[in-house]
């Protein structure tokens, strides 16, 4: 079967960073195509899989609040996109889109014929898009897509809330190697502590790209009640939010704890400093789609402590493979992670269970045979 992935951002979140590990595993014969470039063709090129960059221009602007007009405006662009697209896709027998706007040229442009595959991995929610966006998608999805892989039981829900075929979509898990976690030495691990200054320190991590919604603010805030306890913030805007960055970096000015708060930028070495936070926090405040972070902390082994909502609460079982908390409850957040750091036995426990829960349901073979079937199903 000849698959043509289509992805609309060269960087690399974590949509991108699943779909290298798809790729990567995958039996089919497959391409990509891009709308822009960046480390996530890097990353492509080096597993080796074929990359077609095609132009996305004014398409650009047309962003997850869009309404009608700016679509319309966008309009001469999409078309272009579209025919650069339909004409690529044509030897192939499966389009697979891995994001909404590549969902929807997709759906511009495929033939009747063939197979289009939408890859959701993300809420159809007033939180993330706006309405306008949120019917279109919903509209193309029942009229063309073959079949949708939502990345949670969460995502699959909302797309059925927001009017999307019950019968066309189904939960397929991110799976996640723990190899790179397996392979980390702890000498490295302390060599890296040392050069950040925080032997002896308790340590807590914040993985993931900076977005209002994934509310770092709210870790930085914690700290206030959580005297000696340093955190390290991993991650960079990546799609633009640089003024939520920004404000992070006067909060922390503001509070006074700059000599506690380590921004570390966008990292490669994640496995690495997973291991060396002691408790891992994801504090998004709007229901996470999935959460590969959270996965990647119970690789580690570290205990981790999300907000109740979304993906999370189909990874995390509260009290038993970590802890969960009220979005956007700065006292919550700072109670949690006392508990952990007063009870160390109790955190041993939750990261143990952790890590076996992690590779038992979130294996990359479990993800690789359920998407295999359903192409082989849609293909049949
Ligand atoms: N990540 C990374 N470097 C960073 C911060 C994050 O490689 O500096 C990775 C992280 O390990 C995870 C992904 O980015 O695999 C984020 O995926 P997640 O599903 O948690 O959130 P998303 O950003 O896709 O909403
Ligand atoms: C999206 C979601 C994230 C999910 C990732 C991989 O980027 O925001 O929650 O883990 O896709 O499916």
């Amino acid at each position: 079967m000849k698959v043509l992935y289509v992805d609309q951002t060269g960087q690399l979140g974590g949509g991108e960073l699943s779909l290298l590990d798809v790729i990567k595993n995958s039996t089919e014969d497959s391409e990509i195509a891009l709308f822009s470039d960046g480390p996530f063709r890097q990353a492509l090129e080096a597993i080796p899989v074929p990359v077609h960059l095609l132009s996305l221009g004014r398409v650009s602007e047309i962003r997850r609040e869009a309404r009608l007009l700016s679509v319309l405006r966008g309009g001469p662009a999409l078309l272009k996109l579209r025919s650069q697209l339909a004409q690529l896709a044509a030897r192939f027998d499966v389009l697979y889109a891995n994001s909404q706007k590549a969902f929807l040229v997709s759906a511009l442009a495929r033939r009747r014929d063939q197979i289009l595959v939408w890859h959701l991995r993300d809420m159809l929610t007033a939180d993330h898009f706006s309405p306008f966006l949120r019917r279109v998608a919903v509209f193309a999805g029942n009229l063309s897509a073959t079949a949708v892989i939502a990345n949670s039981e969460a995502t699959r829900e909302s797309f059925i809330q927001a009017g999307g075929n019950p019968t066309k979509a189904v939960v397929v898990y991110n799976g996640i190697d723990p190899a790179p976690f397996d392979g980390v030495q702890e000498s490295e691990v302390e060599a890296v502590r040392k050069a950040l200054g925080l032997q002896d320190k308790y340590v807590v991590g914040c993985f993931g790209r900076i977005t209002s919604w994934k509310a770092q603010h709210v870790v930085i805030e914690s700290l206030m009640a959580l005297p000696d306890t340093h955190a390290i913030i991993v991650g960079e805007a990546l799609f633009g939010e640089t003024a939520y960055s920004e404000k992070l970096q006067a909060l922390v000015h503001s509070l006074g704890i700059q000599d506690r708060v380590h921004f570390l930028g966008f990292r490669r070495d994640i496995p690495l400093l997973m291991k060396l936070a002691d408790v891992v926090i994801h504090s998004s405040t709007a229901p996470e789609p999935f959460g590969r972070v959270l996965v990647e902390a119970m690789l580690a082994g570290t205990p981790v402590i999300a907000t109740r909502a979304g993906g999370a609460l189909e990874i995390i079982g509260d009290g038993e493979t970590g802890l969960l908390v009220t979005p956007g409850s700065v006292q919550e957040l700072s109670a949690a992670v006392t508990k952990l750091k007063n009870d160390p036995e109790f955190a041993c426990r939750l990261a143990l269970a952790g890590r076996q829960r992690a590779t038992a349901v979130f294996s990359v073979n479990a993800m690789i045979e359920s998407i295999h079937s359903v192409l082989s199903t849609a293909h049949a």
